[in-house]
């Protein structure tokens, strides 16, 4: 059932629009005037209003204005007699929905008013779900969320090239989702590439697509994720970690709205917003020259700084009661309360991991508790063994070689940050391609 208000100086059709969509199970208020109907949507809400264009006092659709209020604003159709479809075409594009010319059969007026009402419930519908998709994953009240909340909401709604910076596992992108579905590109696709995971040609081929016989192996021609996302979203994550003879060509692609596929000769226009994430210092790389300073600036039209959880400890217990509930979800488990104690130890802690350690903190919580609640030792438990970093130890008659105090420094920060890579990276002060490439020389990487 909705709400209808019909605005018509016609008895008749007042009386034809009342009788019809009252026992279409609509709930009907009638009025004959421009002043009736703007004193009516000021006292109450509407789903829908029908309202004529030629009213004695004003004309229809110079009220339309003081018709669309409200939140969501009620659907306007216009009724006009044939001399003023102009009008009703005005009226259409000052927001009204649709028209319909008098006379009118009651069979007309249930359809117009039936696909209006259809129309708004479909928009209602998504309108939700891209917002749960948006924001409804990100957890948090402090005001630090508060405010990254309001600045995507305002960010999203823009095309510019966005870069979000903040350390390993604090959200970043959680974020860059959040701005692709809360804008206008939700429809479209939202593309992530990880720059640090791929070497030169291949992450080339792979953002910018190549033609058939670029190089060996290129059987086929490929589509680059840049034109996957086209009227979508690109997230360059880790892009600090673009090798540098790849920014110029992600610098024109920016810039010029076009890419060129490896081994191609003519450039593809393409239709990306761009978002990219790092938790290096650009800046620093900029000083070292492994970043190019054009390509910052140009990705850097606005900074979202994601900050770290330290930095925000009420948002602690709501994180972890979620992930407590979601890791319960994946273990099949009833679900475990944290006790007061256990929510305070965890407020108390550094957290150099954010977000992902907490995370992972309940999951091994949740997986090992014996009881029905969680308590202190069991949100504080192999931490505490492990996050006691000690060198190698070593006897004079057994000097380890470089390479094995290498690997078993590597294991030991592996161990330290839960097994993450990027972070274990970032701890040993190398990129992640490199620490992959120990891990293999090692025999550490189980694939
Ligand atoms: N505010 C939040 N609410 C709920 N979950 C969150 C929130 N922030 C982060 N997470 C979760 O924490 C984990 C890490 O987040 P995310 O992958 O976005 O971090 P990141 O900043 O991209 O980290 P990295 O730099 O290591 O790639 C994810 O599982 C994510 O869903
Ligand atoms: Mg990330």
């Amino acid at each position: 059932m909705s709400t209808i208000l019909v605005v018509d100086d016609e008895r008749g059709i007042r009386a034809l629009c009342s009788d019809v969509l009252g026992r279409a199970g609509h709930e009907v208020e009638a009025v004959d005037s421009a002043a009736g109907a703007v004193a009516a949507v000021s006292r109450r809400r509407f789903d829908l209003v029908l309202c004529d264009i030629n009213l004695p006092d004003q004309d229809g659709v110079s009220i339309l204005p003081k018709l669309l209020t409200g939140d969501p604003p009620p659907a306007v159709l216009l009724i006009t007699a044939y001399p003023s479809i102009d009008t009703a075409v005005r009226g259409m594009k000052l927001g009204a929905r649709d028209y319909i010319g008098k006379p009118f059969s009651p069979d007309e007026l249930r359809l117009v008013v039936q696909r209006a009402l259809a129309e708004d419930e479909l928009r209602r519908a998504h309108g939700e779900l891209t917002k749960r998709l948006a924001y409804g994953s990100m957890i948090g009240d402090s005001p630090a969320m508060q405010q990254l909340r309001a600045t995507i909401g305002k960010v999203a709604q823009s095309d510019a090239t966005v870069l979000i910076t903040g350390e390993s596992g604090t959200g970043k992108e959680l974020v860059a989702r959040a701005l692709h579905f809360a804008g206008r590109r939700a429809s479209g696709t939202f593309v992530p590439v990880n720059c640090g995971a791929l070497v030169g040609t291949l992450l080339d081929s792979e953002l910018f697509g190549h033609v058939r016989g670029a190089f060996t192996g290129a059987d086929t021609s490929k589509r680059g994720l840049f034109v996957a996302a086209e009227s979508g979203t690109l997230f360059l994550d880790e892009i600090g970690e673009l090798p540098i003879d790849l920014q110029p060509k992600l610098l024109r692609a920016l810039q010029e709205g076009e890419v060129k596929p490896v081994g191609g000769t003519s450039a593809i226009r393409v239709d990306a917003r761009v978002i990219a994430a790092t938790n290096r210092s650009l800046e620093a790389g900029i000083k070292t020259a492994s970043f190019r300073e054009d390509l910052f600036y140009r990705l850097a039209v606005i900074t979202i700084e994601v900050p770290p959880l330290r930095a925000r400890p009420g948002d602690i217990a709501q994180l972890a009661r979620h992930f407590a509930e979601q890791a319960a979800l994946r273990a099949e488990r009833s679900r475990l309360e944290l006790t007061d104690a256990a929510l305070a130890h965890l407020a108390a802690q550094p957290w150099p991991g954010n977000v992902r350690e907490l995370e992972n903190t309940l999951e091994r919580a949740v997986i090992l508790a014996s009881g029905d609640v969680l308590d202190v030792a069991d949100v504080a438990g192999p931490r505490s063994v492990t996050a006691s970093p000690t060198l190698t130890t070593f006897t004079g008659d057994q000097v380890p070689t470089l390479d094995e105090l290498e690997r078993a420094h590597i294991l030991r920060v592996l161990q330290l940050c839960d097994n993450q890579k990027t972070k274990a990276a970032q701890m040993l002060g190398i990129n992640r391609t490199t620490l992959w490439k120990k891990l293999r020389q090692y025999g550490l990487e189980p694939e």
